[in-house]
């Protein structure tokens, strides 16, 4: 840790940054999950297409790719536990963002799994990145389009955690000061 100033003149302390893995775990799931949004809302708008069906197929490879991530991350995360929030962080809001992050983790785990499940109802061949997975299950559309609806709905739950967990850590930055930003820091 070292000592930076805040605007009352009280001198506290910047905690240091978490290790590599864990920040680089944490910006390659960021980073994933900002294009799997970007690619679900562009094919839903595109319609049915060749381009569409290119994002599909993208969109299902990287979200196999998330449920790899993920489960490193967790694994990770389970034998590197990382320091508590500062000492003066009131015991609600640490509840809150222990609860935030670990609904986080369930969903990141469950959305991929939910969207696989769904499209191999649906009577796909899943690919991860061109490598034809076995079909498992055999085709049920009814249900394919019930999971596919659990599929949006859990994705509006991510994104609104997310909201949340963005909210607090800028509420650290701003408004507490207590430079918590700096144990994830890009570089
Ligand atoms: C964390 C990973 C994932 C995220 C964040 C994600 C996100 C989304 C979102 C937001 C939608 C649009 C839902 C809507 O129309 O309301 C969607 C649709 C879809 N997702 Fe995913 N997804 C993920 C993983 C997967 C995986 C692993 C597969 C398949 C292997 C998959 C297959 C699909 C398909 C086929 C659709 C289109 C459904 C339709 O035809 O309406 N997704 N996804």
């Amino acid at each position: 840790m070292f000592v930076i100033s805040r605007p009352d003149g009280a001198a506290t302390r910047r905690p240091r940054p978490l290790p590599l893995a864990t920040r680089s775990l944490h910006w390659l799931t960021a980073g994933l999950l900002a294009i799997m949004f970007a690619l679900a809302w562009t094919f839903d708008a595109l319609g049915p297409s060749d381009t569409a069906a290119s994002l599909v197929s993208l969109h299902q490879s990287l979200g196999l790719l998330i449920l790899v991530v993920v489960a490193a991350r967790i694994a990770w995360r389970v034998t590197h536990p990382i320091e508590p929030l500062p000492g003066d962080t009131p015991r609600w809001e640490t509840r809150l963002a222990t609860l935030v992050q670990a609904l986080l983790y369930a969903l990141l785990v469950a959305m991929p799994l939910v969207g696989w499940y769904a499209s191999a109802l649906s009577g796909d061949t899943i690919r991860f990145f061109g490598l034809a997975l076995p079909d498992l299950v055999a085709m049920n559309e009814d249900r394919s389009d019930q999971l596919f609806e659990l599929h949006g709905t859990i994705g509006w739950a991510i994104l609104a955690l997310t909201a949340l967990h963005v909210a607090g850590a800028l509420n650290h930055q701003f408004i507490r000061r207590d430079g918590l930003l700096n144990r994830m820091r890009i570089w």
